[in-house]
């Protein structure tokens, strides 16, 4: 069992050092998207009947970055470390989620509230836990309901993939999804609902959330109103950021 993380004040600031220190960092390296990829992935593991993975720092677990999901993390997990290594109080639990809160709010996305206290796991769940972008309706749904999340987290948590690319040597697909893959918005459902376009990625996943009258629904919204993207991601987000955490 975790040792419990003790909230108090000195943690606090340290967490608000590490807040610098990784907007510094990110910032320097441009890496938002793969700390965000990093976020997601540590926390998307989770399973709510059993109460496993979650965002518990395994994903730095040999075991686990070596799952093919993962690909490519090991550099996000080493980015981390250097602010591990300043603030060695903070779990790294805390950290990659801190570091997905930042990289949204320094690409110019919502504020997402961060609350500390996430223990750390040595134990790292099994392979296939993540979704496979291959797939459709069915399995976005079997995965993200298997965390406890909605329908609408599906939609406004897709929208992450308006930071960054994909990288054929980590997943096999190729390319942005948006213009502008360094800058938070609602773009990545403008080109969503505008079809095949050149130079712009879309996964099958991305296209099933067409598929779906109700995924449809929220991409139409999230497309004409970002303000709307935003209070939804934003929210979402801290969900997915705190599943089956217990703020003490
Ligand atoms: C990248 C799949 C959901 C954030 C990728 C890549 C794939 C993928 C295949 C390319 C990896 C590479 O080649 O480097 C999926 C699938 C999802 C999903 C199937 C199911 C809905 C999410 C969510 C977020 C997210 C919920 C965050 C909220 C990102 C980011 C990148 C990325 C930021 C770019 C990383 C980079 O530029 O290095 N995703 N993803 N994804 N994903 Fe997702």
């Amino acid at each position: 069992m975790a040792l419990p993380v003790v909230v108090d004040s000195e943690y606090l600031k340290d967490v608000d050092k590490a807040r610098r220190d990784l907007r510094a960092l990110i910032a320097n390296r441009n890496c938002a998207p793969l700390m965000l990829r990093l976020a997601w992935h540590d926390a998307g593991t989770y399973d709510a009947k059993t109460k496993t993975g979650g965002p518990n720092g395994s994903i730095r677990n040999e075991e686990e970055f070596c799952h093919g999901s993962n690909n490519g993390l090991k550099k996000a997990i080493d980015f981390c470390e250097e602010v591990k290594a300043k603030h060695p109080k903070i779990t790294y639990a805390d950290l990659y989620q801190l570091a997905g809160v930042v990289a949204v709010e320094v690409t110019g996305g919502p504020t997402i509230d961060f609350v500390p206290g996430r223990r750390d796991s040595k134990i790292s769940p099994k392979e296939g836990r993540l979704p496979d972008a291959k797939q459709g309706v069915m399995h976005l749904r079997d995965i993200f309901y298997r965390m406890g999340l909605t329908d609408k987290d599906i939609v406004a948590l897709s929208g992450g993939h308006t930071l960054g690319r994909a990288h054929p040597e980590r997943s096999g697909f190729d390319g942005p999804w948006t213009e502008d893959p360094l800058k938070f918005d609602n773009s990545y459902f403008v080109e969503l609902l505008r079809g095949d376009y050149d130079g712009l990625l879309k996964l099958p996943t991305d296209k099933a959330l067409l598929d779906d009258p109700e995924f449809h629904r929220y991409v139409e919204l999230y497309a004409k109103d970002e303000d709307a993207f935003f209070r939804d991601y934003a929210e979402s987000h801290k969900k997915l950021s705190e599943l089956g955490f217990v703020p003490s």
